[in-house]
């Protein structure tokens, strides 16, 4: 049998949907791959709480009445003084200030995986640093919930290079909280502020759901998918059409934008009355290699298209490839949720577990 041991950062909606995936899982892993997973540490981002063995199912009560403030390298010396062996951190954080502790905990020992896009969007310096320290020591490191949530995007991005493929150009709807947004929006009465309040509240949103409206969260995952087809392009040379009218550009505090959300309503009415029957609202992420133009906009779209023809919170990937040249590779499937993107994570663990002895 082989143990893993899982060190949470981050038990908001994504991180307590996994622990409780995992929990489920437990037994059937064990069974079936031989694998234990183990939790002996979950922190939010001023306590952690820590257990022997692993969290049980009363995780949140535990962590209410246990929990302690903490610094990371009071997880670390937890962890060392323990011997436990195959330490895999899992970041389900959105946060830039816990990507700081990526490095020394490579360094520690931990391998990663994670939801959060911050690590993969910073500087190339530091995306080239954090490769080369993976390697220097050993670690690995997932992050395929950074695009298209449990979608297998990276995966596939990948498995075309190794193949000896070459990606001429990636388009579709990256955003399953934007593809939400429009999906409804152009298919029912409803105000923009109402669909932007309900996508939040089913979990797809990212905390703050100006991520999503910015164009920032879609320009992330171009930037991902882009590095990972070799491109050293930096966040700020994404074209971007922000969504955010310039009153609520980022300079509103996240509660101001809450409670102003609704001067969202009339500029999206009139954008949807302008469009023909035939046409829909769709926002978009293009990425061409060639020129190495990544560019995110919203464009009008036939409803019978691939991307007009999108439903819920699906996502859709379109691949161009030499191979795939004149009918793309397509991935489409629900690109947001709290489910898809834990048992993302969870398929992240177990893929690094197989690496591991
Ligand atoms: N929802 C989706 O469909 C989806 C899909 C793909 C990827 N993701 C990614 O999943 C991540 C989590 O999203 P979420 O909706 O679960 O967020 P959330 O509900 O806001 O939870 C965030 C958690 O991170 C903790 N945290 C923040 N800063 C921290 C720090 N410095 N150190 C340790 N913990 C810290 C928060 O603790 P406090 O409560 O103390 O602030 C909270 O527990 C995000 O990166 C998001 O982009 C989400």
């Amino acid at each position: 049998m082989k143990t893993i041991h899982i060190i949470i950062f981050g038990i908001g909606k994504v991180g307590s949907t996994l622990i409780n995936q995992i929990n489920q899982s437990r037994n059937r892993l064990k069974q079936h791959q031989g694998i234990s997973l183990k939790i002996p540490v979950i922190a939010n981002s001023r306590l952690v709480f820590f257990r022997d063995e692993t969290v049980s199912n009363s995780w949140e009560t535990d962590f209410e009445a246990f929990s302690v403030p903490y610094k990371i390298e009071d997880v670390i010396n937890y962890v060392k003084t323990k011997n436990y062996e195959n330490l895999v951190v899992v970041d389900t954080t959105a946060s830039q200030d816990f990507v700081k502790n990526y490095l020394p905990l490579i360094q520690s020992g931990f391998h990663l995986v994670s939801a959060n896009k911050i690590a993969n969007t910073l500087h190339f310096d530091f995306y080239k640093n954090l490769r080369q320290n993976l390697t220097k020591y050993n670690k690995h490191f997932h992050y395929e919930t950074n695009v298209g949530a449990g979608l297998p995007v990276i995966e596939i991005v990948n498995n075309l290079l190794n193949s000896g493929d070459k990606i001429y150009k990636i388009r579709g709807v990256f955003s399953g909280s934007m593809s939400y947004i429009f999906n409804t929006f152009s298919n029912t009465d409803e105000l923009f502020s109402k669909v932007l309040s309900k996508a939040s509240s089913l979990g797809f949103t990212e905390p703050d759901a100006r991520e999503d409206l910015s164009g920032a969260d879609v320009a992330r995952k171009l930037l991902i998918l882009g590095r990972e087809l070799g491109l050293t392009s930096e966040l700020d040379q994404v074209k971007i059409e922000s969504l955010l009218p310039k009153q609520l550009n980022g300079k509103t505090t996240l509660h101001q934008f809450n409670s102003r959300v609704k001067e969202l309503d009339q500029p999206f009415l009139k954008l949807k009355s302008s469009l023909p029957d035939n046409k829909v609202l769709r926002y978009v992420g293009e990425l061409d290699v060639l020129t190495e133009v990544l560019e995110v906009k919203l464009i009008s779209e036939e409803r019978q298209s691939v991307l007009g023809q999108l439903k819920g919170s699906d996502s859709v990937f379109e691949i161009y490839t030499e191979a795939y040249a004149e009918s793309p590779l397509v991935i489409q499937g629900a690109g947001a949720g709290l489910v898809v993107t834990a048992r993302g994570l969870l398929s992240d663990i177990i893929k690094l577990s197989n690496k591991l002895c």
